[in-house]
């Protein structure tokens, strides 16, 4: 980031003019609050959260916590994204998350905190709702960055998190309905039939649209920086709907589904996780960021990279993806950014402005969009 000579002696100036000294702790301990962590040598920051549009709860929590609080912004973005993984209602990720083909909510996640360099991860963690705090934890309390599977839910046990069946009767009623249509041969019957009456208990089940059944690659990505410039990531999900057992997707992945250098900023994304894993995504947008672009066209970018490197199958006869992906990207000096593939897409942004969403940068109209065929009942 370039500033001007005059601005960064005033904020330097700034900085050291704010020093306080606590008078009830050791007396030769300066305390120093968020705003003033920022050193003779720096401008202070403006705090930003950014995430997808599912984290809008997330970002007013996290935002309020880094500026009232003086909370971590790590912990700030992690205590924002629980909000949706300790949420039944929230199919994308966490307590409630759709599960794999044999009916097993497995969930990945990662985080990064910027200003010590340390990185966490799980991947198909099962039972236990918050696996962003569990990707945490592997950060803080391991000298590995990634666990997975059984290894993964041993830790997170042994750290004390608790056990939880994660499949709601709303997404087992989503996984029943996704085998019932998979194969008219098969000996399972689509119970939304009128010659099937629904299982005792539930009145009318819930999908919409009898042609289609409910397919997420729902995922929540959160980015934030402080007033001290200090930056965080953390990306959580329940992965793609009837994955194959022990499918990874990007989310756990640190550098596709979210990076953070606090020299330069942090990334992350939602979507199908087998395209951005192929473009480290998250890792390519900062590069980006650190060679001059803005987080918008840095995001941009990397969906163009991610659709030259696509194969065939997922592409259509004009070259258009098959399929969603969006990024988010803040830079270490509260500039913010997104891209997405096509037309219609939010994004959740929280600033002395309040928490909003925004509007997605995207590559392609809404009217360019082409049937998404993995979405498509295949009965129907
Ligand atoms: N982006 C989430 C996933 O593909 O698992």
């Amino acid at each position: 980031m370039s500033i001007s000579r005059r601005k960064f002696i005033g904020a330097g100036a700034a900085a050291a003019a704010a020093l306080t000294f606590d008078k009830t702790a050791d007396a030769a301990t300066p305390r120093i609050s968020v705003v003033e962590r920022a050193t003779a040598a720096e401008p202070a920051f403006r705090p930003v959260v950014v995430a997808s549009a599912n984290g809008i709860r997330g970002v007013a929590r996290a935002y309020d916590m880094i500026t009232r609080q003086n909370a971590d912004t790590l912990d700030a973005i992690i205590a924002g994204v629980n909000i949706q993984e300790l949420d039944p209602e929230d199919q994308s990720v966490g307590l409630g998350g759709l599960p794999n083909e044999e009916g097993v909510v497995q969930l990945d996640a990662s985080c990064m905190h910027g200003p010590t360099k340390r990185a966490g991860s799980v991947a198909v963690l099962e039972d236990i709702a918050t696996a962003s705090l569990v990707a945490k934890a592997v950060m803080d309390h391991t000298d590995h960055v990634m666990l997975a599977g059984a290894g993964a839910k041993k830790f997170a046990l042994e750290m004390g998190f608790k056990e939880q069946n994660l499949l709601t009767e709303k997404s087992r009623q989503d996984w029943l309905r996704w085998k019932a249509c998979l194969n008219p041969n098969d000996n399972w019957l689509d119970s939304r039939s009128d010659s099937v009456a629904p299982p005792p208990g539930t009145a009318s089940l819930p999908f919409d649209d009898p042609l289609h059944v409910k397919f997420t690659t729902g995922t929540i990505n959160m980015n934030a920086v402080n007033a001290a410039g200090e930056m965080s990531s953390v990306t959580t999900t329940s992965g793609r709907s009837w994955k194959l057992p022990g499918r990874v997707g990007d989310s756990p992945i640190i550098g596709a589904g979210q990076y953070c250098d606090n020299s330069v900023g942090s990334a992350g994304s939602t979507g199908r996780g087998e395209a951005n894993i192929k473009v480290c995504g998250a890792f390519l947008i900062v590069e980006f960021m650190r060679q001059g672009m803005s987080p918008d066209q840095a995001c941009m970018k990397t969906i163009d990279r991610v659709i030259a490197m696509t194969e065939r199958r997922l592409l259509d006869p004009n070259g258009r993806p098959l399929f969603d992906l969006e990024f988010f990207a803040l830079a270490r000096d509260g500039r913010f950014g997104s891209a997405c593939a096509y037309e219609g897409v939010q994004f959740s942004v929280a600033d002395a402005s309040g928490a909003r969403l925004v509007p997605m940068k995207f590559k392609f109209a809404r009217s360019e969009r082409p049937q998404m065929p993995e979405i498509r009942c295949r009965r129907a």
